[in-house]
């Protein structure tokens, strides 16, 4: 007989997160203490206060909230931070460029090429994909390789979903992901900080694994440009910058595919790039983090804290060695 044994972050008869409890940003802020005790910095607090730019970043109208799976209890980043506070190099270095400067990308039309050694090599349209895909909410932890972490509510679908459609050969070893390169719409590429398009990979099983997604939306609505748009990965038990954003291609290769931070200093960030408190980055120690909107630090987890799920991919290897 066939036992399905679920994993522990599997918890189907939970519905995907209410709208009220996200929008409950102020209640969130008094629960942490942060609101009264004013311990972030007035920018902050006036962002996170001000009308919900949520409410103006349009719903995913294909969303089927079937599946809320949420892998940890931890409070919600609320969505301003989120949307405000990010890591998008093509927009410009600074935390709030993304969000200042990203009304240039034009996430319509767009078209995520998968091929390489795959059988049925296919341009998907992103909105045929919406269509097709049946959309899940999942919460997770997102933890910077720099130390600081959010908990976010994704919309997406497995990649392994994706993956499936175009039949990788038995010669498709890894996954080569790439972001848009375009000048006319992402004017950080003009600043030579990375060699471009930002590229990233992924070991085949990894890519394959469950809680691996391709993200089209977060807090219910449409994925803000500067998180992404339309379409970006997310790996939660890795650094953030494995999850590339506004992805158009996918190669099925042989052998394992330059990524754009281990290029840059391959003594800094490796191929691997699991969340490893106990492996330190070569100018700080990885051992804690930064909750965005938290005042004290906290332990950071093995992967993440997804160490059950995930560590029988990695058995045997030498994990300082492999970061
Ligand atoms: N993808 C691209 N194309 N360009 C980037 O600069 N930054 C990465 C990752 N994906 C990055 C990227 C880093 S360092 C992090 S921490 C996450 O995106 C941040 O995602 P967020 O802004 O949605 O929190």
């Amino acid at each position: 007989m066939l036992i399905r044994s679920r994993p522990d972050w599997w918890l189907p008869e939970r519905a995907a997160t209410p709208e009220s409890l996200y929008l409950n940003r102020r209640q969130w802020l008094t629960g942490s203490g942060l609101l009264g005790a004013g311990l972030l910095g007035g920018g902050l607090v006036g962002a996170l206060t001000a009308t919900p730019a949520h409410a103006a970043a349009p719903a995913l109208p294909a969303l089927r909230h079937t599946k809320g799976l949420v892998t940890t209890d931890d409070a919600l980043t609320p969505y301003e931070a989120v949307s405000g506070y990010n890591n998008f190099y093509e927009f410009g270095t600074d935390k709030t460029d993304p969000a200042a400067n990203a009304g240039t990308l034009k996430p319509r039309p767009w078209t995520l090429a998968v091929d390489g050694e795959v059988s049925k090599p296919t341009r998907f349209d992103i909105d045929a994909l919406l269509k097709a895909m049946p959309l899940e909410e999942r919460v997770y932890r997102l933890r910077c390789v720099e130390g600081w972490s959010m908990v976010i509510p994704w919309v997406g679908f497995p990649l392994a979903s994706l993956l499936k459609q175009v039949e990788p050969t038995s010669k498709a070893k890894y996954v080569a992901f790439a972001t848009l390169n375009d000048r006319t719409q992402m004017p950080g590429l003009r600043a030579r900080v990375l060699d471009w398009p930002y590229v990233e990979g992924l070991r085949l099983d990894e890519a394959m694994h469950p809680l691996t997604m391709l993200v089209v939306g977060l807090y219910g609505r449409v994925l803000p440009n500067q998180n992404g748009a339309p379409i970006r990965l997310v790996v939660p038990w890795k650094y953030g910058f494995k999850s590339i954003k506004s992805i158009v291609s996918l190669k099925l290769v042989e052998r394992q595919p330059p990524t754009s931070w281990s290029r840059s200093a391959p003594s800094e960030y490796g191929f691997y790039a699991n969340v490893n408190p106990k492996v330190s980055h070569p100018r700080w120690s990885q051992a804690k983090e930064r909750r965005i909107g938290e005042f004290f630090r906290r332990d950071t987890l093995m992967f993440n804290g997804y160490a059950a799920e995930v560590a029988g991919l990695y058995k045997g290897m030498n994990l300082a060695r492999y970061y």
